[in-house]
């Protein structure tokens, strides 16, 4: 059993999953998740309408996601009740079992780099490369004072530009005349903003001195969505024989998910269905802290292929003892501050619920969750296969849809699986059933 170094409120909460949403809610305010302000804000519809026409434009109406929990994580000794903004059936349930698998061995360790986002500033069609790069080089000193004064309040937090270099990026697709460009690339730490706006700022505030520097044209002045100087990385580690399921043994199914991975490291047909699996997990995240969840995607896809090859962003290996260690390393751009976050009511109750106070915190647990959802759809795969467990989840909604009441749903969602007839017909002759008609 996990050792509790945290004083805070438990995130294991048996059965939760059996409950209504509204029961749901007490048990998070008993367990000091959360208090009264937020279960108003979860029971009201979240965005207005007047809110949501603050964040964009053309606004007719708002559109709205379950907002569920994921229950069990240990994250860095603290106890993390997550929650996660998904349509998916499963994605829920799934991660919340693999939390509470991977707490028995002491739950996920979690690292992040510093909050440090890329901004480019490219040179277009450039005649003389080599003297345009070394132009730049000589002036870096100057150019890095220029930027380092664009966000004094950034400084004030901790943040502010780190570094700049200079690249040589050539065009040379075949057929086409050949391309140069210089680019500058400046690092801000944006520390608890996901920062596209600061680092934008900073891109354009440099570009008349680039073209001044040099004589050249600038192009684009914008942010690199590939954050590969913000990584997250979580691991853990499991005793096979908490994996093992009615048919397979606990090191069998180590076996096979480590298996599994390897099919996706070979394979980037595999990799990308498995990675897909993986961001289940951290676009639910995302979306449920007001995060771009598309800034991430394009982050992580482009990071997993960074070695010219489209790998997974996980990691399943077995230790000398047999035990099953998993790992992710990803860019997370994720902020908690600025955005929609400052705007949307059910994203500041969420981010409460998550009780982090810097970004990188839930950056960690945004990685944790990712190699959680992994091992969840490894394990299925690996075993029953995942049909199962949708199965179970449509017979779910379709019982609901038969009129079957809470107490009823156990008895009718397991008839119709067993039955193989998951048709709301069905369901209303198992209800009748077991009324008595
Ligand atoms: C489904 O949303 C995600 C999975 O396909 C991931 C995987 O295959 O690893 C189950």
């Amino acid at each position: 059993m996990t050792t509790r170094h945290d004083d805070g409120p438990t995130s294991r909460i048996p059965g939760f999953y059996r409950l209504s949403p509204k029961a749901r809610l007490s048990v998070l305010e008993t367990a000091r998740v959360l208090d009264r302000e937020d279960l108003a804000v979860y029971r009201s519809a979240g965005l207005t309408v007047e809110e949501a026409d603050v964040l964009v434009e053309n606004v007719i109406s708002t559109f709205a996601l379950p907002n569920a929990v994921a229950v069990n994580f240990f994250i860095n000794g603290e106890e993390r009740v997550v929650p996660m903004v998904v349509e998916e059936p499963s994605v829920v349930a799934a991660v919340s079992n693999s939390a509470r698998l991977a707490r028995e061995g002491g739950g996920f360790t979690a690292e992040t780099d510093p909050s440090v986002m890329i901004g480019q500033v490219q040179l277009m069609s450039v005649r003389d490369p080599e003297r345009c790069l070394e132009t730049l080089r000589e002036a870096l000193p100057r150019l890095r004072e220029i930027g380092h004064a664009v966000h004094p309040r950034l400084v004030d937090h901790g943040g502010g530009l780190r570094d700049m270099e200079v690249r040589h990026v050539v065009y040379e697709e075949p057929g086409y005349p050949r391309e140069d460009m210089v680019v500058l690339h400046f690092h801000l730490d944006c520390v608890d903003a996901m920062g596209a706006n600061m680092v934008n700022t900073v891109a354009e505030h440099l570009a008349p001195h680039v073209e001044a520097l040099t004589g050249e044209t600038v192009g684009l002045r914008i942010l690199s969505n590939l954050a590969d100087r913000r990584l997250a990385r979580a691991s853990v580690t499991l005793r096979p024989a908490l994996l093992g399921t009615a048919d397979m043994e606990g090191d069998q199914v180590a076996d096979r998910i480590v298996k599994a991975w390897r099919f996706a490291w070979a394979d980037p047909y595999r990799a990308a269905t498995h990675n897909k699996g993986v961001m289940n997990g951290i676009d639910a995240v995302a979306i449920a802290t007001g995060n771009d969840w598309r800034a991430i995607e394009a982050g992580a896809h482009a990071y997993a292929a960074r070695d010219g090859r489209y790998r997974p962003l996980t990691t399943w290996r077995l230790d000398d003892d047999g035990s099953l260690t998993g790992t992710i390393e990803v860019p997370l751009a994720l902020g908690i501050v600025g955005g929609a976050i400052r705007v949307h009511p059910t994203v500041r109750a969420n981010l409460r619920m998550l009780r982090v106070s810097r970004a990188q915190e839930l950056t960690a647990i945004a990685a944790s969750v990712g190699l959680a959802q992994n091992l969840s759809a490894l394990r299925a795969l690996a075993t029953d296969g995942i049909q199962m467990g949708h199965m179970r989840m449509h017979a779910r909604s379709v019982a609901a849809t038969a009129g079957a009441t809470r107490p009823e749903l156990a008895a009718v969602i397991a008839r119709l699986v067993e039955e193989e007839d998951i048709s709301v017909e069905q369901a209303l002759k198992i209800l009748d059933e077991i009324r008595g008609g």
